[in-house]
This record gives structure tokens, sequence and C-alpha cells, in this order.
């Protein structure tokens, strides 16, 4: 594993329980951890379970009896470190967003395509695709059961930096993410509703915003310790967006909105989809991550209203591993669901989803969105990915 902070953490804690959960065909060894700062990457492998721990990646691409490099840093290092292991013949877990340019995420994919012919395996680490509730829903679809899809309502809301003095860290630099609200958490919701709905988006109209233009250095932006004297610390430029708000067509002909923000007090990480079709209306919230409010048009008139289902039964998807019914699960879950249908596919020698190519074909969303709103909001077609991809 490359980054041992926030993923690196949700990933560790993932990968040391998944075959405790689950019975697969492969067992995970957290065999080495790399971190840019030794003494705190030591102190990362002990406290989250890696037996050594280096500062350079590249000994994770070099060592004979490693097989998966999971890549948990910043954009800016996605498609260095992915192409090296690959190339190396090594599996590849890597968060999203795939890379911080369209270019990059090309060369990723044709890299994962060309990997693949050997029997190389690659994965985009959206994890949401797999809390229960929401691979229900894109059964629920697939089923039938919401009928002609007219409607995706979508938001991604946060508000981490609403303060003005909250400093300029990675996220908010256009080099080392990519792109700000838009990529980090936009792009979730544009996975996460392309997988349910089976759709895709074909064309955009989009706002963005940064409402915040420059911003105090942090230690890490500046390489300089934070100001704890009151004196006016040294600021720098805001170079990504913090709100961007659009609109879109789906290839299968539904109307779509998405919302995603770091600027909307009292959001904490307020991810909710709501799908209206002919036949009913499905609601997933993250906050309430068990539960699915179903609507179906199908039944009676004087029966007709939202339903509370609980996602807790043993046949909902990855529920039969945890606990009885009713006894809920977590954020954390996601990931160890991520890891068990990575280790079940790479075992297997088939591909885990979401691929290279599907995590592609987000980036030029991301693309679409902001060349959008560099025009004014004019309509901009998601290009074509020129490669195999499947939602
Ligand atoms: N799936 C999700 O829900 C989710 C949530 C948060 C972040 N992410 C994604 O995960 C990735 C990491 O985000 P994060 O929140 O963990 O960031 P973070 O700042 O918490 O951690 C980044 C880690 O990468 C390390 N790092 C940076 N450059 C490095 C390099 N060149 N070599 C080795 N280590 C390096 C840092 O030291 C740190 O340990 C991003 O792509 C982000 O978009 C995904």
């Amino acid at each position: 594993m490359v980054g041992y902070a926030f993923m690196g953490a949700a990933h560790s804690q993932a990968w040391r329980t998944v075959n405790r959960v689950y019975d697969l065909p492969a067992r995970a060894r957290m065999a080495l951890i790399c971190g840019r700062d030794t003494a705190k990457v030591a102190d990362a492998a002990d406290r989250l379970g890696w037996d050594a721990h280096t500062t350079d990646w590249r000994d994770l691409i070099n060592r004979d009896d490693i097989d998966v490099v999971d890549i948990c840093t910043p954009g800016d290092s996605h498609a260095e470190i992915a192409l090296a292991a690959l190339a190396a013949g090594k599996h590849v877990l890597c968060e999203k967003p795939l890379a911080n340019t369209v270019a990059e995420a090309r060369a990723m994919t044709a890299a994962a395509d060309a990997a693949r012919a050997t029997g190389v395996r690659s994965m985009c680490g959206f994890n949401y695709r797999r809390v229960p509730a929401v691979t229900m829903m894109r059964q629920m679809v697939a089923d039938g059961r919401l009928g002609v899809i007219r409607h995706v309502r979508a938001v991604y809301l946060q508000d981490w930096i609403v303060d003005p003095q909250f400093p300029l860290v990675w996220r908010l630099q256009k080099d080392r993410a990519g792109s700000g609200a838009l990529g980090d958490i936009g792009a979730h919701i544009i996975d996460l509703t392309q997988f349910v709905t089976g759709q895709r988006i074909s064309g955009v109209s989009a706002v963005t915003e940064t409402f915040v233009k420059e911003r105090p250095l942090s230690a890490e932006s500046s390489g300089l310790a934070a100001t704890v004297d009151g004196s006016a610390a040294p600021t720098g430029p805001v170079t990504v967006d913090d709100a961007a708000v659009f609109v879109a067509r789906l290839d299968g002909g539904a109307l779509a909105t998405y919302e995603a923000s770091r600027f909307a007090t009292g959001r904490k990480n307020a991810l909710r989809v709501e799908i209206n079709g002919s036949l009913g209306t499905v609601v997933f919230d993250l906050e309430r991550l068990n539960e699915l409010e179903f609507y179906d048009a199908t039944r009676p008139a004087v029966e007709q209203g939202f339903n509370r289902i609980l996602v807790t039964e043993g046949e909902h998807p990855y529920m039969s591993a945890w606990w009885p019914p009713g006894h809920i699960i977590g954020y954390e879950h996601s990931f160890t669901h991520e890891m068990r249908d990575f280790i079940e596919a790479v075992a297997s020698g088939v591909d885990p989803t979401p691929s290279f190519a599907d995590a592609l074909q987000v980036q030029l969303v991301l693309d679409a969105v902001t060349r959008s709103a560099e025009l004014g909001s004019s309509w901009a077609e998601v290009a074509p990915a020129l490669t195999a991809a499947a939602v």
C-alpha cells in the first residue's frame, strides 16, 4: 500500500478484516506500506498492521513476493505508481478519482488493458458501489422494479472548508488533486448513479465556483510550520472548485442533476441519491446507509407510499457474512466489500469492477463538467472513452 492517512487507514482496516469475515480463495498478507516520512510510516505500519514499511514506493514494485499494489495517495501520483506497478505485473487497486487528467486516465486504462492480457487485474476504488443498499438499488433497477428511469437527483455535500482560514491543503491545489469538490466527491455520485442506473452521462451543463480564492499556506503546502502567534500567515491561491453543480443527460433517456460542494454548512458527508422511474422511486441517503426508501407505484393506490427497507437481511448484497438481521453496518464495511470483490476477482482470474476503463469514463464526465463551466455553462458532450468499459 502507498499512503497511510485517511484512505490508507480505511483500506488497512478492510485488508485486516476481509479474510476474517468472508471465505475467500486467497488470503491478504499486509506486506509493505509506503509513506514519505520514515517515523510516521513506521508508526502507521505498527498501528495499521503492516509487516514492514518504506519511504520509496518503488520498493513495492521491486519485491517479487508482492502481488497487489494498493494506491491511497493524492491523484498526482496515481498514474506514475499504477503504470509502474502494472508494468511489473502487480495487480492494482487505485483510489478514485483514477487520475488528475483525462490523458493520465487514458494511459492508465491502456496499461490496464495490456496487463489484462497477462492476467494482471486492476480496479478503481469507488467504494460506495459496495454499500449493500446501493448494490441493491442497482439490482432493483436491473430487475425493472422502477420501470423506465426518468430522473436522477444526486448530491454530495460537505462543509469542511467553510472557514476561510482553513489552510491550503493538497485537496485545494489543482496540480495535486486535479479538481476540487468535483473530482473528490462529485466523482463518487457520477460513478454511483451510472452504476445504479446502468446509464452513462452523455452530456452536461455546469457551473463551478471557488468561493474562497486565497487561503493560509499549511505546513504541508508551504513546508513551513503554521503561524500560531496571530500574525498574518502567508497565503496561496485556491486553484480548484469549491462547488460544482450540473445538469446532465443519461444515454438511456433520463435527466439528472448533480451537486457537489464543500460549502454546504452543516453537511458533513451527505450523499443522497433519488431515482424516479415510471414504476417507482428509490432513495439512498449515506447518513442512513442501512436503509432504502422505496415507492412502488405498482401497488394498489390505497396502499402506495414510501416504504423503508432495512437492508440487513442475509439475502441482501454482502450481508450474509455480517450480523443477524437489523444489526447494522457502517462506512468502513464498504471497503471490506471492495477488498472481498477484488480478492475474489484476482484469485478467480476475472476482471474486478469498476475497471480503469469505467473510471476513465468518470474522468471524461469530470472533464466535460470543467469544460462546460469554463464556457459559461454551454452544453458539453462527454467524450467517448475509445476503450471497452462496462458500468
Ligand atoms: N473512496 C473514498 O471514499 C475516498 C475518501 C477519501 C479520499 N479518497 C481518495 O484517496 C486518495 C488519498 O486521499 P486521502 O484522503 O487518503 O489523503 P490523505 O492526505 O489523508 O493521505 C494521503 C497519503 O498519501 C501519502 N503520500 C502522498 N504522496 C506520496 C508519495 N509520493 N509517496 C508515498 N506516499 C505519498 C501521504 O503521506 C498520506 O499518507 C485520493 O485519491 C482521494 O481522492 C477516497
